[in-house]
């Protein structure tokens, strides 16, 4: 969060080169975390992105009675106590302004046999919680809280659930995760329909661990009372962490950029589809088979041209539209992003926020109820913005000062913590390295 810091001042650096390594996945952390912690036996995990918002949940689960070492190196060692090994926390779990902390959290806390509270941040406080606590109490979950329980501060009264057939109104992998979670504690069967695809790497996770989920196209079924194993996860970089020095590249005149390690599911990278769409100079080199796929790209400046984002696309990359609402600013012609009222409930109103940032940078930007339409290319320009304590707009707007001309003066900049730890320094790193 936004500590109130001097705002950052960045100017355009004349080139940027240099090889980059991202932190490790924070979805996938997350949940190396969480899943390894209700299973039995300890998992070695290596590569863990430790931003702000992973260290919420590596804070609750220890609250939780759960022994998390870290030997160092950005190790860890998670003491898994299976689910019924779990004890009732003597304080509040803060899970500061993590959604994926809160959400995974609530989906195991509701079927255990004790009380706990969940809260969070300002902007985590505000966020939708029905959509996780509507279906876990249609499965016996007693949960109560602001708004009829649906916004944190929550608590919970762990109990015994039962599995439910459930139709997910929205295609969130934190939905889907939670309800998993909790399938997997309830007694039945829990059936799972999806609206569209999202990020699947509970499902992989799960499945390394022994635990059987059954995938029918867009269905999911899982059978409580599995037994979970611990399993060992090295950890790819985040390919949203990532997103920001492949448009950093393509946007900037004199770019030769490559990023080693980053994961690249295809459930979760969908930014790459797109900056190919927008013809980036863009070279993928797989470097990792497994569940996770892991891959080494570099990218170069580009001629970007327009494209369309909408659909099912969109939980493929919801994450790094701000990103690529920046890059669309440098693209020839109108770029739409429709189909992505999601990223008003996000960390921030990323679509409001996004436009604001961006136009204050000079960019041509309309702000619609689900997405943007953005006409480019825009010479942008540096200005005062804000980074509305919102990580991914400040990254966002931080890439676009590479391009601005003058000097851009970013408020907040700290934010970058929750995800990415030493942004800063490597952008500065970038934008000062000669061949
Ligand atoms: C995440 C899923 C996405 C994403 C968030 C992380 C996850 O949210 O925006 O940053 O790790 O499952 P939704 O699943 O709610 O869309």
């Amino acid at each position: 969060m936004s500590t109130g810091a001097p705002p950052t001042r960045l100017r355009p650096p004349a080139r940027l080169r240099g090889e980059l390594r991202v932190p490790g996945d924070k979805s996938i952390s997350h949940r190396a975390l969480l899943l390894n912690s209700i299973a039995t036996g300890a998992a070695r995990i290596t590569g863990a992105g430790l931003g702000a918002d992973c260290r919420s949940t590596l804070r609750n689960l220890r609250q939780l009675g759960v022994k998390i070492d870290e030997p160092g190196d950005g190790k860890l060692v998670v003491h898994g106590r299976g689910l019924a090994g779990l004890r009732e926390a003597e304080d509040t779990l803060d899970c500061g302004n993590s959604g994926t902390t809160m959400r995974l959290l609530l989906g195991v806390l509701a079927g255990l046999p004790f009380s706990s509270t969940v809260t969070g941040d300002k902007s985590l406080r505000g966020r939708p919680m029905g959509r996780i606590t509507d279906p876990l109490r249609q499965m016996g979950a007693r949960i109560s809280g602001r708004n009829d329980g649906r916004k944190a501060p929550l608590a919970v009264e762990g109990g015994e659930l039962h599995g439910i057939e459930y139709k997910m109104p929205v295609a969130s992998a934190q939905l889907k995760s939670s309800l998993l979670l909790a399938g997997l504690a309830a007694k039945g069967r829990t059936v799972l329909h999806q609206t569209a695809v999202s990020r699947d790497h509970t499902e992989l996770m799960l499945a390394a661990q022994g635990v059987a989920v059954q995938s029918d196209g867009l269905t999911l079924t899982i059978e409580g009372g599995q037994p979970a194993s611990a399993v060992d996860i090295d950890v790819p970089g985040d390919v949203s962490s990532a997103a920001f020095w492949m448009i950093a590249a393509a946007i900037h005149p004199d770019a030769d950029l490559t990023l080693r390690n980053v994961g690249i599911n295809p459930t979760r990278a969908g930014v790459l589809a797109v900056l190919r769409r927008m013809r980036a100079d863009i070279q993928i080199e797989e470097i990792g088979g497994g569940p996770e796929p892991v891959a080494d790209i570099r990218i170069r400046s580009s001629q970007l041209c327009a494209t369309r984002i909408g659909g099912t696309e969109i939980p493929t990359l919801i994450d790094e539209l701000p990103a690529l609402a920046l890059a669309a600013t440098q693209a020839e012609g109108a770029t739409e992003v429709r189909d992505a009222a999601e990223l008003r409930v996000k960390e921030s109103d990323r679509i409001a926020v996004t436009a604001t940032g961006l136009r204050h940078l000079g960019a041509d930007i309309q702000e619609l109820d689900d997405g943007f339409i953005i006409n480019g290319p825009t010479p942008l320009v540096g200005a005062a913005v804000d980074g509305h304590d919102d990580h991914r707009l400040a990254m966002s707007l931080g890439v676009g000062s590479l391009i601005a001309t003058g000097e851009t003066v970013l408020h907040g900049a700290d934010c970058v913590d929750v995800s990415y730890p030493g942004f800063w320094e490597q952008l500065a790193r970038i934008g000062s390295q000669h061949d």
